[in-house]
């Protein structure tokens, strides 16, 4: 028996929907808590996510103590943690498990860990990670399936990314913060999420300056003590409602957001004509009809999110003429697309390339949700469909999208979940 979610589509969508913690925010924040010496972190606004119960999974390895006060504050103890070889399941169920890698050896020196998984989006080395441990004096071997990363001391460097990664520029700063001397992470990352766990660190006791500019440095401190956190609104979860709106509202708003992290789709929804009204920590999609095509390029942030870029292409295929959408940082991640060319879509796929051909309506079909936003990108397509679409391999979507069956029953949506042969 397999759990797949079917959409009966074509019903408008109404109402409010509330956007709960950044999943990418999140899933560096719980492994950042194991630098607390001794003490308790508190973290509000965690996502009802599977990738979340995979890192408490792995916590819970390390003998740290996880409580759930409420619906999304988690409590972590490390009192008695211990640095132990993380071999089981969980490590594999996400990509993410790599930031232990960044936190065990900046507390430890050391950790021996299985090869992280994660959605398939073609290859996802994690070389610079491990080039920025090494320029902090570590050094790494890879045997028979695990990583062993080690070092007597961490000392501060420079460091220049040549890609800037968002994984590599937190997995860096985790084993930085309590290393000796200034490290400088030049090319780093600017995502939001980034400086959600750079603030995080900081409040424990960190020093680290140019968290969301390219350039990140870091005075190592001797200590580090839990504190309270609030996580950021997910703004991938935000634009992916957005964009359903886009697609299916008469009037639906899409509350705890921060606007300014989702320029670059509301810009592009703009174009297309999507009627919206953008608020200070909410936006409001009405009613758009006679959408117009767009053409894409994913970049890093605060260029269009590849993230988005799955749910968006389903859009257009709604929008009048010829759209197209260019991903530069997972040239491979166009799967969705074969699922939507299933449902109708007119979709050519081209290398690192989308043409999308708009107007064509889609119906519904037996789709299958190869990655957690091809998954996104197929909800939004069932919502759009003529008659009911079946979406297989359902975990992808529940690794980042909390609760999504009730906020979208509550906008109006005809979803429901079911064990198929
Ligand atoms: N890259 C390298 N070497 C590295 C690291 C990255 O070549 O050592 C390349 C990647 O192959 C890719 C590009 O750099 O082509 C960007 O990768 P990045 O490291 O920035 O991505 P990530 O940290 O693995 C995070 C999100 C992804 C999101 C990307 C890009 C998390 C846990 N994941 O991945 O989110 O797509 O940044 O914004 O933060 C998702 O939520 O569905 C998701 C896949």
């Amino acid at each position: 028996m397999k759990e797949v979610i079917k959409i009966e589509g074509g019903h408008r969508l109404n109402g409010k929907v509330t956007i709960g913690g950044a999943k990418n925010a999140t899933v560096a924040l719980i492994p950042a808590a194991i630098l607390a010496d001794q003490s308790v972190v508190d973290i509000f606004g965690v996502p009802d996510i599977s990738d979340v119960e995979s890192l408490v999974e792995l916590l819970e390895a390390l003998n740290v103590k996880v409580t759930k006060n409420g619906e999304d504050h988690f409590v972590f103890d490390t009192t008695n943690m211990e640095n132990r070889d993380l071999d089981i399941d969980a490590v594999t169920r996400l990509r993410a498990s790599y930031y232990f890698m960044g936190a065990l050896l900046g507390k430890y020196g050391y950790v021996k860990m299985v090869m992280p998984g994660g959605c398939y989006l073609g290859p996802r080395p994690f070389d610079l990670h491990l080039k920025g441990f090494e320029a902090l004096g570590a050094t790494y071997v890879y045997d028979q399936g695990y990583y062993t990363i080690k070092a007597d001391k961490l000392v501060g460097a420079k460091i220049f990314l040549d890609f800037a990664s968002v994984g590599a520029t937190i997995n860096i700063m985790l084993a930085a913060v309590l290393a000796e001397g200034r490290t400088v992470i030049e090319n780093a990352a600017k995502e939001p999420e980034i400086i959600d766990v750079a603030n995080f660190l900081t409040k424990m006791g960190a020093n680290i300056r140019g968290a969301g500019t390219n350039v990140i440095t870091i005075e190592g401190v001797e200590r580090l003590e839990g504190k309270p956190h609030d996580i950021i609104p997910d703004r991938i979860e935000a634009g992916t409602y957005i964009i359903m709106a886009a697609a299916m509202a008469d009037d639906v708003t899409i509350e705890n957001i921060i606007p300014h992290h989702l320029e670059s789709l509301t810009s592009k929804l703009i174009e297309m004509g999507v009627n919206m009204e953008i608020g200070i920590d909410s936006i409001r999609v009405l009613r758009s009809d006679d959408l117009k095509s767009v053409d894409i390029t994913t970049q890093v942030y605060p260029g269009f999110a590849t993230d988005l870029q799955q749910p968006m292409t389903t859009l257009l295929t709604k929008a009048e003429g010829f759209s197209s959408v260019r991903e530069t940082i997972y040239t491979e991640r166009f799967k969705h697309c074969i699922e939507l060319q299933r449902m109708g879509a007119k979709i050519n796929v081209a290398t690192a390339q989308a043409v999308i051909q708009g107007n064509g309506p889609l119906f519904g079909n037996k789709v299958v949700a190869t990655d957690l936003r091809c998954g996104a990108a197929l909800v939004v397509a069932g919502l759009m469909a003529d008659g009911e679409t079946e979406i297989q391999d359902v975990y992808h979507i529940d690794r980042g999208y909390d609760d999504i069956d009730n906020k979208l029953i509550a906008l109006g949506a005809k979803i429901r979940r079911e064990f198929v042969e």
